[in-house]
């Protein structure tokens, strides 16, 4: 067996040292070495080697051959493409305390029910993760779903030996580590490492693994961005940690599209998935109030109806505040700046607060609109007079500019019976003449803005 070594070596220009050092001398970037096994192998090309691989013909490939197991949950099972691919390696990343473990352990107790599922918890004790199944309503005879905390993965690799379980779930990778490197858990040298090693064991033994991997709001920690190559799936779970919705998110796919979205509400007894989310963010059953309008957000392949509110108030300071929530700062600040120069407004002296209500958060530009009558509508201290949507991206001349999918936007507003729904000039509004919905098209921010006064007094 070749003497296993290992050294540091650093990941933006691949500087290798003898021992960790903070600062690379030759690119001069600061925590980017990290720790790597080497062992010197013979670089001579050994050809006519024994094997059991062979190249096949794309013809004689049976995509049926691709099994899948469901998860409890169908919303799951499509972002997943139809479910977990045996044999795959799937990544579940997000910030901590966002629900990982607990959407895993729903996971495990369903898949509990027709294979073996181990649960290797790294972070918690074995009963931390029974009280968390008994707050999941988990039942107590559970043979099939197998509980251990360890965070060696050599003895968690010979458990998993002994016990041959179906599906595997290591949550999570940080807290793992790899006695045969000097680093500590959680460095990138180990996460590389290990999830190599799992890697390995997944397709050698045809287990179905999840790994958990902890994300920072920049999604920089050591773990999920030098994790995505290695995996075939990667899985993101956000939310705000204040709301108690969800969304799961698949950025990569070796089976499936990426793209899709799944969205889930936290109950009490764990994460329940939400087909239809738009009714989540419209509980007031589309009342009118002054401040607030209804737009679309169309996440993966999903359209959701959400809320903008605004609030416009004189200022005590000499620079006027504005602030948003969910919505991106720059865009709000180019809104109001087009509302000054185009429609005449003079917000100088006015502080303004926007928010996408619901602990939604969307950087589209379709949501433009949206936000500046929401503004206006504050300002007027008049609610639009129907239950209406504003669909529409708004260009530095003050024009409304066409947004993508702006049909399945439509559609969405006419489901959840929008009166009217105001939308740019260049859709074709013809093929919704038979809706109960007012389409309403228009040309610029002026026209909006007189089109909500017209309908405010009768026009
Ligand atoms: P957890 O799954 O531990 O998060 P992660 O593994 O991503 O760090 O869940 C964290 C939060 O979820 C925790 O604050 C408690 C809450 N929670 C519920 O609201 N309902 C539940 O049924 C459970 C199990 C947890
Ligand atoms: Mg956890």
């Amino acid at each position: 067996m070749p003497k296993v070594t290992s050294s540091w070596i650093c990941q933006e220009c691949g500087y290798t040292s003898p021992a960790y050092i903070g600062k690379c001398p030759e690119c001069k970037a600061w925590g980017t070495i990290s720790e790597e096994i080497t062992s010197k192998k013979s670089d001579k090309l050994n050809l006519g080697i024994a094997t059991n691989n062979s190249f096949h013909a794309l013809s004689d490939l049976d995509l049926s051959e691709v099994k899948r197991i469901k998860s409890y949950d169908s919303e799951l099972d499509d972002i997943l493409g139809g479910g977990f691919v045996l044999g795959s390696l799937i990544l579940l990343a997000g910030e901590p305390g966002i629900g990982k473990s607990t959407i895993l352990l729903q996971i495990a107790n369903g898949l509990s029910n027709t294979m073996k599922v181990a649960y290797v918890t790294a972070e918690e004790s074995t009963y931390q993760v029974k009280l968390r199944a008994q707050r999941l309503n988990v039942k107590d005879d559970k043979q099939n779903l197998l509980l251990l905390a360890e965070n060696n993965l050599e003895v968690i690799f010979s458990l998993i030996e002994q016990e041959k379980p179906d599906f595997l779930i290591l949550d999570s990778i940080q807290a793992i580590y790899d006695p045969s490197l000097e680093s500590s858990n959680g460095s990138v040298g180990q996460v590389k490492e290990c999830a190599n090693k799992i890697l390995r064991l997944c397709k050698d033994k045809h287990i179905t693994t999840v790994i958990v991997g902890h994300v920072n709001k920049e999604g920089l920690i050591a773990g999920p961005k030098v994790l995505e190559h290695i995996v075939d799936t990667v899985l993101y779970f956000e939310g705000e940690k204040f709301h108690n919705f969800r969304i799961i998110r698949a950025t990569k796919n070796r089976f499936g599209c990426t793209d899709e979205t799944a969205f889930f509400e936290m109950k009490d007894n764990g994460l329940e998935s939400i087909a239809n989310p738009s009714s989540l963010f419209i509980s007031r059953n589309l009342v009118t109030v002054p401040g607030s309008t209804f737009t679309t957000i169309v996440d993966g392949s999903k359209t959701i109806i959400a809320e903008v509110q605004a609030l416009v108030g004189g200022s005590g300071y000499s620079t006027p505040r504005r602030t948003s929530n969910g919505l991106d700062f720059n865009r709000v600040l180019q809104i109001i700046a087009i509302l000054e120069r185009r429609a005449g407004y003079n917000f100088s002296k006015q502080d303004i607060f926007v928010n996408l209500v619901g602990g939604l958060a969307s950087s589209e530009p379709a949501l433009d609109l949206s936000i500046a009558m929401s503004i206006i509508s504050c300002v007027q201290d008049v609610p639009p007079s129907k239950k209406t949507a504003y669909i529409g991206e708004i260009g530095l001349t003050g024009e409304i500019r066409q947004v993508t999918k702006i049909e399945s936007r439509i559609k969405e507003c006419i489901k959840l019976g929008f009166e009217r729904i105001i939308v740019p000039k260049e859709t074709d509004i013809q093929k919704f003449k038979k809706s109960n919905s007012e389409l309403i098209y228009i040309n610029n921010i002026a026209e909006a803005i007189s089109k909500h006064q017209q309908s405010n007094t009768g026009v």
